[in-house]
């Protein structure tokens, strides 16, 4: 059983109402909802956070990601000023994806860079809802294909 955390920052527990144009009107709950349906599937459970603040990120990234898989997260507009979220995501060990339902490079150039984009594995913009679907699917594969590596290279397969 693979432990997935979903982690989203500012203003995105107000998904649903916030500017429906640009992110939808599917909610944060129904998004965690879908993930955990599907992490039955994949035998991933997910663990999620949501949070306002800068520094209750870092500390529930300090505290939970050593025992953690994978992490998806969505750091809202901390994405583009928060060196401080960098440094923590730059010292997990697990892959990280970043996901952001709109389109950052379709937008304000403000939004145009982020700051964790290079300490992530991957990330997925501009799907809306369902980039955090994609996410974990690719997140689950990727984990595994690792693990499988390893045994491999340990039983000297490669
Ligand atoms: C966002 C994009 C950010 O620029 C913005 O500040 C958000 C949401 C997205 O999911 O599209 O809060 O991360």
């Amino acid at each position: 059983m693979l432990n997935i955390l979903v982690i989203n920052g500012p203003n995105l527990n107000t998904l649903g109402m916030r500017e429906p144009a640009i992110y939808g009107t599917v909610t944060l709950s129904q998004i965690v909802a879908t993930l955990q349906r599907r992490g039955e599937e994949l035998d991933a459970t997910i663990e999620s956070f949501q949070s306002n603040h800068e520094g209750a990120l870092i500390d529930f990234i300090q505290q939970h990601a050593g025992q953690s898989d994978g992490i998806i997260i969505n750091a809202g507009a901390l994405t583009h000023y928060s060196i401080a979220l960098r440094d923590t995501l730059a010292a997990v060990k697990a892959p990280v994806i970043e996901v952001h339902l709109s389109n950052i490079y379709a937008r304000e150039a403000f939004r145009h860079q982020s700051l964790i984009a290079a300490v992530c594995q991957g990330h997925i913009v501009g799907m809306g809802w369902r980039g955090y679907l994609l996410a974990l699917e690719g997140l689950v594969d990727h984990i595994r294909e690792q693990l499988n590596t390893q045994i491999d290279v340990k039983e000297g397969n490669v």
